[in-house]
């Protein structure tokens, strides 16, 4: 399995220039960033090094139990500690699939008032979405394949290669 779809140098550029976009837009704000665990971790570490607004970085992990329900339910295993009334919340997320776990999650949080929400996926598949989700930031659009590296997994291994490889099917 060597298939690579986005070998590191061109990650690195897209997240850069990611960055510099997040940073026009929230200049001069305060921003609060979730990242979305695991998924997201190696994603956020270069975002966030690349951004120059005030920064604050909170942590959750969520998971979803997508499948015969078409809603999908979220459940949180670790929350943020943190009150993000009138706060400007940006969440990190590897990729957005069916849409169901950040739609969730998008309902538990404005339930919290913060002033803003906004959502940076690394990648988007948006052939398989079943729900709406607005996603302002993202890094690639792909096909539906499944992806494993640069924090993404296949049963929790693979993550750690700098670039994204596409698991073949058989
Ligand atoms: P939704 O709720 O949008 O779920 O269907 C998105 C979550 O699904 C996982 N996912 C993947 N993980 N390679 C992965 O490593 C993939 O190609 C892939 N597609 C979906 C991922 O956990 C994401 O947060
Ligand atoms: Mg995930």
């Amino acid at each position: 399995m060597k298939n690579i779809l986005f070998n590191k140098d061109i990650i690195q550029r897209r997240v850069q220039e990611l960055g510099r976009q997040i940073s026009f837009d929230y200049s001069g704000h305060e921003i609060c960033v979730i990242v979305l665990l695991k998924g997201a971790f190696m994603f956020a570490s270069d975002l966030i090094r690349s951004l120059t607004p005030k920064v604050r970085v909170e942590f959750m992990k969520i998971s979803s139990y997508a499948g015969q329900n078409s809603t999908g339910l979220v459940k949180i295993d670790q929350d943020i500690d943190y009150d993000i009334h009138n706060r400007h919340v940006l969440i990190l997320e590897d990729i957005v699939d069916t849409g169901l776990t950040l739609h969730n999650l998008l309902d538990i949080l404005y339930k919290r008032n913060p002033a803003s929400i906004e959502i940076c996926s690394f990648l988007d598949k948006p052939s398989r979405r079943e729900v709406h989700v607005s996603v302002k930031y993202i890094g690639f659009v792909i096909e539906n394949v499944f992806v494993v590296g640069y924090g993404m997994d296949y049963n929790q291994m693979w993550r750690q290669y700098p670039d994204i490889q596409i698991i073949e099917g058989d």
